[in-house]
C-alpha cells in the first residue's frame, strides 16, 4: 500500500504546498509512482501540475466525496500531470461548500477514508502526498485520519508560524488516539537564508527545541531561493524550472531523508 504523508501547519505561507510539490516531483523523478491529493480549496498544488485549467472541474476531490456510497473515487479523479510518474487530484472552491456541508457529520474526520477503502487503484501508487490549507477544518481532519506521517513546514524566519505551533501538535495528538498509524515525519525548515546570522541563529533554536521534545528535524533545510516563485509563474516546481537551483537541490536532499526514514520504519 502507499505511504500517505500530510504538509500541514496551520499557518499559511510557509511552504506547504511548495514542499509537496517539490517532494512529489523528486519522488517521481526516482522511479516512484505518486498521488497527490490537492486537499486546499486555493488549489495551488493543483495549478503548479495541471496546466490543463477544464480538467479541474471534471475531476475533483469533492467530485469522489460527494458521490453516492461505493460510487465516487479518488483514483477515478486523478489526472496525468506533465511530471513524470506523479497524478494530481485537483481541488477547487467548491470544496469548501464541501467542508460546511460535512460539519457536525462522520465525514468531517472520515470522507476520506469511507472514499480511499475501497478504492483498488490507489495501490498501484507508492506515495500519496497531501497538501493542506492554513486551518484546522474538515480537510486537515480528513487528511490525516488517513496518512502514515505528517510533515511540518516552518519559516526558519517567522516566528508566528512557531507560536501557533502548540495547536497542530495538540490535533496531531488528537488524531493519533484514532489513527494510531499516524507519526509525525518531523519539522522542515523553509526559507532559510544563511547570509543572515539571526537566520543562522534562530535556526540553530529551533532545532534544539524540537530535539529536545523528540521531535525530528531534518538536517536539509530549503533555502530563501526566488527560483521557487519564478517556476510557480511558469507552473513548474523548482526542480524542473532549473534544477541546479537551491531550492531543487534542498527538496531533493530533503526527500532522500524522507525515503530513508520511511524505508526503516517499514523494516522494523
Ligand atoms: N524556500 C523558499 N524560498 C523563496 N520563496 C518560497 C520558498 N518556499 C516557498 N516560497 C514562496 O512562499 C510563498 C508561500 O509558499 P507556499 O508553498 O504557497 O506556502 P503554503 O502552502 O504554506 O501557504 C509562495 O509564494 C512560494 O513561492
Ligand atoms: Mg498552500
Amino acid at each position: 500500500m502507499p505511504k500517505i504523508i500530510t504538509m500541514g501547519n496551520q499557518k499559511g505561507g510557509v511552504g506547504k504546498t511548495t514542499t509537496t510539490a517539490n517532494i512529489a516531483d523528486a519522488l517521481g523523478r526516482c522511479g516512484n509512482r505518486v498521488l497527490v491529493i490537492d486537499a486546499d480549496p486555493q488549489g495551488n498544488c493543483t495549478s503548479v501540475f495541471l496546466r490543463e485549467i477544464h480538467l479541474r472541474e471534471r475531476f475533483s476531490l469533492v467530485k469522489a466525496l460527494e458521490a453516492p456510497p461505493g460510487k465516487g473515487f479518488f483514483s477515478t479523479n486523478a489526472c496525468r500531470t506533465h511530471s513524470d510518474n506523479v497524478d494530481v487530484i485537483p481541488n477547487n472552491i467548491r470544496c469548501m461548500l464541501w467542508e460546511r456541508s460535512v460539519a457536525s457529520t462522520p465525514d468531517s474526520f472520515l470522507g476520506f477514508s469511507r472514499v480511499m477503502r475501497k478504492d483498488k487503484g490507489l495501490r498501484n501508487y507508492d506515495y500519496i502526498l497531501i497538501d493542506t490549507p492554513p486551518n484546522i477544518g474538515a480537510m486537515v481532519n480528513n487528511a490525516l485520519m488517513v496518512s502514515d506521517y505528517a510533515l511540518i513546514p516552518i519559516p526558519t524566519g517567522d516566528q508566528f508560524a512557531l507560536d501557533g505551533l502548540a495547536i497542530y501538535l495538540n490535533l496531531l495528538q488528537n488524531i493519533r488516539s484514532q489513527n494510531e498509524k499516524l507519526r509525525l515525519l518531523g519539522v522542515v525548515l523553509t526559507k532559510f537564508d544563511s547570509r543572515e546570522e539571526i537566520y543562522v541563529k534562530n535556526r540553530q533554536k529551533i532545532m534544539t527545541f524540537f530535539s529536545r521534545r523528540g521531535i525530528h528535524v531534518f538536517n536539509t533545510s530549503i533555502r530563501l531561493d526566488t527560483d521557487i516563485d519564478k517556476g510557480h509563474m511558469k507552473r513548474k516546481t523548482v526542480i524542473e524550472f532549473n534544477a541546479s537551483a537551491a531550492g531543487a537541490l534542498d527538496y531533493s536532499a530533503l526527500t532522500e531523508e524522507i525515503v530513508t526514514i520511511v524505508r526503516r520504519t517499514y523494516k522494523e
